[in-house]
């Protein structure tokens, strides 16, 4: 069965990401074609990365990055549900997929954002970063408002529409973790 893993990129105290992505889960949860796992950024305690290695050539020497690294390796592609600040994603998030490298390639991508510009610009850097990783991203994106999908900009009310883009993205999601698995050797990349 594909493994799809829901990756929350917010830590900050009181973050809306938590909502969001209970959200998205509980609504993947219910497809057939994939399991889908919470990952929670936050529980890992990653540092700044602390690496002395360039994470391309695999040899993680924390114990913090080979428990990320296990966990990240065990997914066919991901959900990542991204804040928006100062027009990109989480400093957070950046440094997490910063820590690895083999664990994130020839896998899909797709994405839930959320701002004052439905997390848009955040999706965009993202876009970019996980090209250098040799990750695929879909084309179909959820976009949160602040203004109109949370209450007084804290209480996550998600208008109807989002569960339709929600299903598009995980359906293009899907398509193309299941297509790339091909590309993957059996053997996996943790160190
Ligand atoms: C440091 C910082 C920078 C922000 N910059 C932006 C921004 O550029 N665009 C935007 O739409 N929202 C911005 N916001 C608002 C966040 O999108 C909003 O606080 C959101 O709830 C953050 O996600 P979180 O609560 O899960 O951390 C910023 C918030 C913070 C804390």
């Amino acid at each position: 069965m594909l493994s799809i893993g829901i990756i929350l990129g917010s830590t900050r105290p009181g973050r809306n990401g938590e909502a969001v992505a209970r959200w998205v889960h509980q609504l993947a949860r219910r497809r057939t074609d994939a399991t889908f796992e919470l990952v929670d950024i936050a529980d890992f305690g990653l540092p700044l990365l602390d690496e002395p290695v360039p994470p391309s050539l695999g040899h993680y020497s924390k114990d913090h990055t080979k428990a990320w690294a296990r966990v990240i390796d065990g997914f066919d592609g991901f959900v990542i549900v991204t804040p928006e600040y100062n027009h990109s994603t989480s400093g957070a998030l950046k440094n997490a997929i910063d820590y690895l490298y083999g664990e994130w390639n020839n896998k899909a991508a797709g994405f839930v954002g959320y701002g004052s510009a439905g997390g848009a610009r955040a999706v965009e850097h993202l876009r970019l970063i996980m090209a250098e990783l040799q990750v695929a991203t879909v084309r179909a994106q959820v976009m949160l408002s602040l203004a109109t999908d949370f209450e007084n900009y804290s209480t996550f009310r998600p208008a109807p529409q989002h569960e339709g883009s929600l299903a598009a993205m995980l359906d293009q999601l899907v398509a193309w973790s299941t297509a790339l698995r091909t590309l993957r050797p059996a053997a996996m990349h943790v160190a």
